[in-house]
């Protein structure tokens, strides 16, 4: 990450729909409709968070966006992109984890996500950050009928779990709070 480029991840509100929105186009052009950023917006169900640095004369600049739902104990990352000049820089790994801060939070006791099959950099991105492959949905996609592998991060109600994404917090994303590891519960 270069130090000239500040992060900070903070939620997405309707403001930022005007930025986000060339950066979604960008990322999913197969898309035919955009997300309904207010009906999603509104949702107790989902959570968005975007990264954002200062641009020229200080004026805040959206790098990227994660989306995620919730549904029981188990948190889904629905989307994640990245604004293409930005890539490569550790941005998504940093939303990633802020994402798995809210998962947390909830105590869910699962990250999951669908990524198509074809998407190595997304794959790539998800396994450095501890996430496994535990599956394939056959032609999920309804463009061109690829496959989705269904990745998930197990266990995060445990301490183990929970410490080893502590520790890649500290690594890729020191300016998010800390993880609580141990619970109350906890022997
Ligand atoms: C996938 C995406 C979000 C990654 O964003 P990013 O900010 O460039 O990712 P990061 O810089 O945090 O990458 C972290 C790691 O992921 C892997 N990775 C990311 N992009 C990669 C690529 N193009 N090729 C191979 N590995 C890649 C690498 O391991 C990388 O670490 P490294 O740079 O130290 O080698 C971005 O490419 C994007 O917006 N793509 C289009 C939308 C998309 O595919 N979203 C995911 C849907 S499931």
């Amino acid at each position: 990450m270069s130090d000239a480029l500040a992060l900070t991840i903070r939620p997405l509100t309707l403001d930022d729909v005007p930025e986000i929105t060339p950066i979604e186009q960008e990322a999913f052009p197969e898309l035919t409709h955009g997300t309904p950023w207010q009906t999603e917006l509104e949702s107790k169900l989902s959570r968005y968070l975007v990264a954002t640095f200062p641009g020229s004369a200080a004026v805040e600049q959206v790098a990227g966006y994660v989306g995620l739902w919730f549904v029981l104990d188990e948190a889904h990352i629905t989307s994640l992109a990245v604004r293409i000049g930005l890539r490569r820089q550790g941005i998504a790994r940093r939303l990633v984890m802020a994402a798995v801060g809210l998962a947390l939070e909830r105590d869910c006791i699962l990250l999951t996500l669908e990524v198509r099959a074809s998407n190595s950099a997304a794959q790539e991105l998800y396994r450095t950050l501890g996430m496994r492959k535990v599956g394939v949905r056959r032609g999920y996609y309804s463009d061109n009928r690829e496959d989705a592998w269904l990745m998930t991060v197990e266990g995060l109600e445990t301490p183990a779990v929970r410490e080893s994404l502590e520790t890649l917090r500290q690594q890729i994303a020191p300016e998010i709070p800390p993880f609580v590891v141990r619970l109350q519960d906890d022997d």
